[in-house]
């Protein structure tokens, strides 16, 4: 675990309240992100601290602290799938997106994002994905990409 800077610990609860007066049911994607973009290391004790902030499991904090790290570091050909279909939207993807835009355009990833159709949590939405890992706004954590048909394609003789 990495040593926790008195410095960063006072910046993290810096961006906690102030992404506590933003309307969103996404606080923790956006405290990370916004961490993100202002330089620091999304390591366990920057989640330790999120998550006591916060109230949150730092297990899941720093779970999805490791996502939005590989989001950041995603590469030349890489793709975040944002799911755009009917689930998703009437559990709050415009807000999220509205959210998650601007932060994305400062990271310069806003042009990596690909709007999808269903990634089968729909439930669970909104919903973004990163290779086999999706993004679960009801619950702001991360689970495994287990849709079936990624691992065994259609059959052929079908
Ligand atoms: S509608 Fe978004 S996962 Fe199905």
């Amino acid at each position: 675990m990495g040593e926790l800077v008195l410095g960063n610990a006072a910046q993290i609860i810096e961006v906690v309240e102030l992404v506590a007066t933003v309307d969103t049911s996404y606080p923790v994607l956006l405290t990370l992100l916004r961490l993100k973009r202002g330089g620091l290391e999304l390591d366990r004790s920057c989640s330790q601290v999120i998550a006591r902030a916060m109230d949150r499991d730092p297990s899941r904090v720093f779970q999805l602290a490791q996502w939005v790290e590989a989001i950041c570091s995603i590469s030349e050909a890489g793709v975040i799938d944002r799911c755009v279909s009917v689930s998703c939207t009437s559990n709050g993807a415009q807000n999220l997106w509205r959210v998650l835009e601007p932060e994305m355009k400062s990271l310069g990833l806003d042009t990596r994002v690909h709007p999808v159709h269903c990634l089968a949590r729909c439930e669970n939405g909104p919903c973004l994905a990163l290779v086999d890992e999706i993004y679960l706004g009801e619950s702001e954590s991360i689970h495994e990409d287990d849709r079936p048909w990624r691992e065994a394609p259609f059959d052929q003789d079908l």
